[in-house]
């Protein structure tokens, strides 16, 4: 499908520009819109056209099925088949940054290429008013994967959403930074085991405190990544990423977390959280690693992380921006 070059005007997140935006959305465009984890490039999931527009913006690869979002549960259940543990997370988490993917139920109007062919269905019930009242005004399911070129740095701004798509799509809302700032976490519930398919927002911890039991992380070794999320390099700066550093070397940018090592910084460099607070530093990470990765440093040094709440989604998309590729 050829890329169409337009306008890509930056709408503000009042009555208007949200009446706006839900107007593209049911015309079939492409509207970046806030949530609270990230932005995301959203369409009507129920038009293949639409969900095509999405996939050319993003240059993704188009087996990538994508996260259809709705208003509450009630409409969310009209398009899944939630079993008792979907339920009980759907209830704890909704809305927040957890998505499920379930069975799609016989009514499900979630088009074939918004689930990649799948018998399943990703569906996510974001918490920003403003994505909430796109979604109410929208009246269907909305695609949206996050609001960035396909294996680049997820955006967490408006002015984020334009560096990697301005021409390309037909509006982005603007309501200020994400909170989040990393995606949401997804857990499948497809067969009575649920699964973490990529951490999230949410912490394991607490997911698992709902279900009573520990998820099993898919696509650990030797399991194939049932969520393409989970391939290997993602979230690609283009300096390459050197992680669990103690301290930057001659050359390196640095991306530190906690107190600042006692060796001489460079000038690039920013910190994620001074205080090492987790939630500050998952809220940061993807704004950090576009400012300094604009410096242009061939590397960038990160300071370990602690792998203990937030730190989990941290880590992965540390890891997958460290991926070889
Ligand atoms: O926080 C978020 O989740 C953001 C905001 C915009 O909602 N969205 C987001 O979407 O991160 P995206 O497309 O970047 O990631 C969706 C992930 C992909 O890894 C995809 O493979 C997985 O969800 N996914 C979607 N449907 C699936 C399915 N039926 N089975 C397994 N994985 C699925
Ligand atoms: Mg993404």
């Amino acid at each position: 499908m050829p890329l169409r070059e337009r306008e890509t005007p930056r709408l503000q997140a009042d009555a208007d520009g949200i009446a706006q935006a839900a107007a593209l959305l049911r015309g079939g465009g492409l509207v970046a819109i806030p949530t609270e984890t990230v932005y995301g490039l959203a369409a009507d999931a129920t038009s293949g056209e639409a969900v095509a527009g999405i996939y050319a913006a993003k240059e993704r690869p188009s087996f990538n099925p994508l996260i259809a979002h709705l208003p509450d549960l009630a409409a969310a259940r009209r398009q899944g088949v939630f079993d008792a543990h979907a339920l009980a997370l759907a209830r704890a988490f909704w809305p927040g940054p957890l998505t499920l993917v379930v069975p799609a139920g016989p009514d499900c109007t979630v088009c074939d290429l918004a689930r990649a062919g799948l018998p399943s269905v990703a569906l996510r019930v974001p918490a920003h008013p403003v994505a909430q009242a796109v979604l109410q005004a929208a009246g269907r399911p909305i695609a949206a994967p996050s609001a960035n070129r396909s294996g680049r740095i997820s955006a967490t701004s408006a002015a984020h959403v334009l560096a990697d798509l301005a021409g390309r799509i037909d509006a982005v809302l603007d309501a200020g930074p994400c909170e989040v700032g990393v995606e949401s976490t997804i857990v499948s519930c497809l067969d009575g085991a649920p699964r973490l398919l990529r951490p999230g927002g949410i912490p394991r911890a607490a997911i698992e405190a709902v279900i009573g039991r520990p998820l099993v992380l898919a696509g650990e070794a030797g399991m194939a990544p049932i969520s393409p999320g989970l391939l290997a390099s993602h979230y690609a700066p283009a300096a390459r990423v050197r992680l669990e550093a103690e301290a930057p070397r001659a050359g390196e940018a640095w991306l530190g977390f906690g107190p600042e090592p006692d060796a001489a910084l460079p000038e690039e460099s920013l910190n994620l959280s001074p205080a090492g607070d987790l939630r500050e530093a998952a809220s940061r990470l993807f704004g950090h690693l576009r400012r300094l990765d604009a410096m242009g440093p061939a590397i960038i040094a990160v300071a370990a992380i602690p792998q203990e709440g937030l730190g989990e989604a941290i880590n992965d998309r540390l890891a997958r921006a460290a991926a070889p590729r």
